[in-house]
């Protein structure tokens, strides 16, 4: 591998311009942006100049990018539907694989990638466990001052007001997912992080209750994890009532609840019947910007240092096809009105 390691993105789409680029140019001893594709050459141009990307390494189509550009990596950052046959591409390229969320839009897709890259290292963003204030409430929980997590509870209410349209590939089954697979995904490996355990089993709703669209907009799942804790997650796009995004654990010691997927750390003591602030210093001078793409930045460092060290990646290709497999066990959940156990 060339150092830095030499990077080629793979969708150059809203993500990409507002986190992934910003945390991959705030390390450039350890990655440079070398070729960017997207068919739409308005961002291939917004992100190729925003990276110094000479011309000739910007490609409307990835597979003549593939073909023809020195790499070491590449990120995908495309519409779901599509990450499945980019990434069997590129491992066919012999190239290091990172790729957005979720790897796939079902099981089986997600295992043909796993077979297919089982030669590359292939990493799936799984950014918000990398914002100081999760890193701050692991680095808590990991000590074992505050207790044996009793219960854990993570929620994503939103109101979707804009681009609620049929031609969005967000808002199609086949090329989005829905709550679930978009916005509910994170919630799911929050959840589990803070509880500190795999989920076993699965309850669930997912529905469409709002749009008319055909994706689901809430989701409400009951998950037993494998240490026996039991954890709650809601998401919903059609709430306008109540924007609220947290993540909580609760201990016989107290709670610690993340604000916002990291936007702050609060903590409960049961001997004081209070919540408090917890300081974050990793936050102290940043803009509302850069605590809001933190966690992507967190995340591609820790990743191409662990690509340019050879050792393990923070988020292997098996934790996302674990999520999924949680996602696909609500699904069946809902149409079986019964406990799935995780696949
Ligand atoms: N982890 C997070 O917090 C987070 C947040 C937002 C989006 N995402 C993920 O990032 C991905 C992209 O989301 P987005 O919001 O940037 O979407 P977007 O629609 O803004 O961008 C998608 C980009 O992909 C391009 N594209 C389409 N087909 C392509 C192809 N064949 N080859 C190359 N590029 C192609 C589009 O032209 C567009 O520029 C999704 O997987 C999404 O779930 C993750």
């Amino acid at each position: 591998m060339n150092k830095p390691l030499k990077l080629g993105l793979i969708g150059c789409g809203v993500i990409v311009q507002n986190a992934h680029l910003p945390g991959l140019l705030e390390i450039p001893g350890l990655v440079e942006v070398a070729a960017v594709a997207d068919p739409f050459e308005t961002n291939r141009n917004l992100v190729g100049d925003a990276a110094e990307v000479d011309a000739s390494q910007r490609y409307a189509d990835y597979r003549d990018m593939l073909a023809s550009a020195d790499l070491d990596v590449v990120s995908i950052a495309t519409p779901h539907h599509l990450h499945y046959e980019q990434v069997v591409a590129a491992a066919q390229a012999g190239v290091a694989i990172i790729s957005e969320k979720p790897m796939a839009t079902s099981l089986e897709e997600a295992d043909a990638i796993l077979e297919a890259a089982k030669n590359v290292p292939y990493a799936v963003v799984h950014n918000f466990l990398f914002s100081p204030a999760t890193q701050a409430a692991r680095d808590i929980l990991a000590t074992g001052d505050f207790g044996t997590p009793i219960f854990g509870r993570s929620q994503s209410m939103i109101f979707k007001s804009g681009n609620q349209t049929a031609d969005n590939w967000r808002n199609q089954k086949a090329a989005g997912g829905g709550a679930i697979n978009d916005t509910c995904y994170h919630e799911i490996y929050l959840v589990e992080e803070m509880v500190g355990s795999p989920v076993r089993y699965v309850e669930a709703r997912v529905q469409t209750k709002y749009f008319d669209l055909d994706i689901d907009d809430l989701v409400v799942l009951l998950l037993e994890h494998e240490n026996g804790v039991t954890s709650t997650v809601a998401t919903a796009w059609c709430i306008p009532a109540q924007e609220s995004v947290f993540c909580e654990v609760h201990t016989p010691v107290g709670a610690l609840h993340v604000v916002a997927r990291g936007r702050a750390l609060r903590r409960y003591l049961r001997a004081e019947r209070q919540w408090e602030e917890v300081d974050l210093p990793a936050m102290a001078n940043m803009t509302p910007e850069a605590v809001g793409r933190a966690g992507h930045a967190g995340y591609f460092a820790a990743t191409m240092k662990a690509l340019a060290d050879g050792t393990d990646l923070p988020v292997p290709g098996a934790k996302a096809r674990h999520n999924l497999a949680i996602i696909a066990a609500a699904r069946r959940a809902t149409e079986e009105r019964r406990a799935i156990e995780v696949e």
